[in-house]
């Protein structure tokens, strides 16, 4: 088959994370150990997965590298951004997700990676109290001074390609307001005026990363790149956004099990989840505010997968409910629970119980290395905008909801997006379909 055009790979790719907490030194950490053999990527699709590509007699399963130009985990630069000035060896042992034994090889490396001052407004996090912040006295200040830590990074680490990531506190929940977030002009505008309810520290870096020629990936359940001006943005730069909020424990399983439901023509009448958590994640969630970001991002899962308006008489009107509960002494190992009310023949009850005792970093990593490479090869295959193929790593996938469009959450049709999108970037028919 005839490779599309999508440039090759070469030099090196800088990874740039916002918020240096334990998703980020985790994901860092086991970067490093993993390329020098040390540990296993385990979880990360780009590493792992093989999908077939041609069909009857011809069809072979191919590794991702075998059918598209993916960077190579030797060839990453990492750098962060945090509130608080730990490096991430540091960050990595406060967080405790890792032992210090699948630490301490590549402590050097870690040591070197110093956060840079972040770009953060106290109102949109109030748990944080960290000093290792900008001093900016607009949100405008804001972009041009990350604007310089792009530029600075990419010229010292002689990257040749930049993606920013978010994996940061969830910010508090900023609704779309069209008169400041509708148009790339609007926006800038209300950067420039230092309207500070309307722009979330979060979407200056969004707008820094596209304005500097690097793609953006929101990792939390923050709007900042689900408004018009975002993608407008990227359509001008030619560069993929994604987002948002990493799809890890309760709602991938919610996700791949809510179709067991809807292909077996049961009922539901209700989904109840909660969870315990104990990291810095859980303490900024369990401020109001914060949680109502997450609680739109997670209750968003199911009703494009049980629709009421297909099937009234198997979904109308399900109770769905989502808690996150702050509870220190689980740190990052989150336990989720799941209630499901479910409805059979004649209508007799029945229930689901699911017990997921996870470990949110561990889920976390690997989603955002895959994230990383995925964006950085949709840029270079000229792929720009919204990247509906990497609805399958997200809660909350982005869709364009001006139109009407309903996002995809159901796991197995994410899953065929994301096949087909890399057969087509490797030159392969998409051939595979699934409703
Ligand atoms: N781990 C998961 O399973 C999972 C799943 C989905 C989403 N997420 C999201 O990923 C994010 C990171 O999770 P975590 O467990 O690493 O949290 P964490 O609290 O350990 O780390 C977040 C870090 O971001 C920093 N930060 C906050 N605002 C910042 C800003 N404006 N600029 C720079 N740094 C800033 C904080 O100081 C903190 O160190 C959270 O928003 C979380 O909701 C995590």
């Amino acid at each position: 088959m005839e490779k599309q055009n999508v440039k090759p790979a070469d030099g090196k790719l800088g990874i740039m994370v916002v918020g240096l907490g334990a998703v980020t030194s985790t994901f860092f950490t086991g970067v490093l150990m993993a390329r020098k053999g040390l540990a296993k990527p385990v979880g990360s699709m780009t590493q792992y997965d093989k999908i077939r590509v041609g069909k009857g007699a011809d069809k072979k399963y191919l590794s991702y590298y075998d059918i598209v130009p993916l960077a190579k985990l030797q060839d990453i630069e990492f750098a962060a951004w945090d509130v608080y000035p730990a490096d991430a060896y540091r960050s990595a042992m406060y967080a405790e997700v890792l032992k210090e034994k699948d630490i301490e090889p590549v402590r050097d490396e870690l040591e070197k990676i110093v956060p840079m001052k972040a770009a953060f407004d106290k109102n949109f996090a109030k748990r944080l109290d960290g000093d290792n912040v900008k001093d900016c006295k607009t949100r405008w200040e804001m972009v041009e001074q990350l604007r310089e830590d792009i530029r600075n990074f990419k010229k010292e680490h002689n990257c040749s390609r930049i993606v920013v990531a978010w994996a940061a506190s969830t910010e508090i929940y900023v609704p779309v307001n069209n008169e400041v977030h509708g148009t790339l002009a609007a926006l800038e505008k209300a950067m420039k005026d230092n309207d500070t309810v309307h722009v979330a520290p979060s979407m200056c870096y969004a707008y820094a990363a596209l304005a500097e020629g690097a793609p953006f990936i929101m990792g939390a359940p923050n709007t900042t790149v689900d408004i018009p001006a975002m993608w407008e943005l990227a359509e001008k730069m030619h560069l993929p956004i994604a987002g948002k909020d990493f799809k890890t424990g309760q709602t991938l399983v919610k996700s791949g099990f809510a179709p067991i439901i809807g292909t077996r023509c049961l009922g539901l009448s209700g989904w109840f989840s909660t969870n315990i958590l104990g990291n810095r994640d859980g303490l900024v969630l369990d401020e109001p505010d914060n949680f109502k970001t997450k609680e739109v991002s997670k209750l968003s899962t199911l009703e494009s997968i049980l629709v009421e308006d297909n099937q009234p008489d198997l979904y109308k009107n399900y109770f769905h409910k989502v808690r996150i509960n702050y509870y220190p002494p689980r740190n990052d190992n989150k336990e989720g629970w799941d209630n499901i009310d479910i409805f059979g023949w004649m209508n007799y009850p029945m229930q689901i119980k699911i017990n997921f005792l996870c470990r949110d970093s561990i889920l976390a990593a690997p989603l955002l290395l895959d994230l990383c490479l995925l964006t950085d090869l949709a840029a270079r295959a000229g792929r720009y905008g919204i990247q509906r193929f990497l609805s399958f790593f997200l809660k909350s996938p982005m869709h364009d909801y001006t139109k009407g469009e309903v996002p995809v959450n159901h796991l197995f049709q994410q899953y065929t997006m994301l096949k087909n999108a890399l057969r087509e970037m490797g030159g392969y028919e998409a051939d595979e379909e699934i409703d």
